[in-house]
């Protein structure tokens, strides 16, 4: 399966996104519980690029793991203004949006594995994969 990118500049992107992920996983024969878990990734990361960089991409792919099982993986990247701490980021109930605080540490619990990259100068990444 080739890989996907998907556009974020709005509420609307958000839900495509989500729709997309889950396709994607349905596609790649994941378990109903990890497609919800992997289009709750998505519609969270999603939000967090439209609402704190005004807009980015997600891209899927298709991943496989050394040990032949097959997985999704989602990069999240915008060119916003990075986040300063993202030690303080990743606690739960920690937000600047006046928001639940819960998606960057809800997104790596849903994960096995999870990375973030952010800069000032470069924005924000988050790789996430989830294995079947
Ligand atoms: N792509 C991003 N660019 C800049 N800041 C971000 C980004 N994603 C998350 N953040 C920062 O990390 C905080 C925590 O994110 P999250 O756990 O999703 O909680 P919430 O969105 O409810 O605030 C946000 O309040 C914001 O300050
Ligand atoms: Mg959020």
């Amino acid at each position: 399966m080739e890989s996907r990118a998907i556009r974020l500049e709005s509420e609307h992107d958000i839900v495509v996104a989500r729709g997309e992920v889950r396709a994607m996983a349905v596609a790649l024969g994941f378990s109903l519980i990890d497609q919800t878990r992997l289009a709750t990734v998505a519609s969270e990361l999603a939000r967090n690029i439209v609402k704190y960089a005004g807009r980015g991409r997600v891209i899927a792919q298709a991943a496989e793991h050394a040990d032949g099982r097959t997985g999704m993986r989602l990069i999240f990247e915008d060119s916003g203004g990075g986040i300063p701490n993202i030690e303080a980021a990743m606690r739960d109930g920690f937000t600047t949006g006046r928001g639940l605080g819960q998606g960057l540490p809800g997104s790596r619990r849903l994960a096995h594995e999870f990375q973030i990259e952010s800069s000032p100068e470069r924005g924000t990444r988050v790789t996430v994969v989830r294995w079947r």
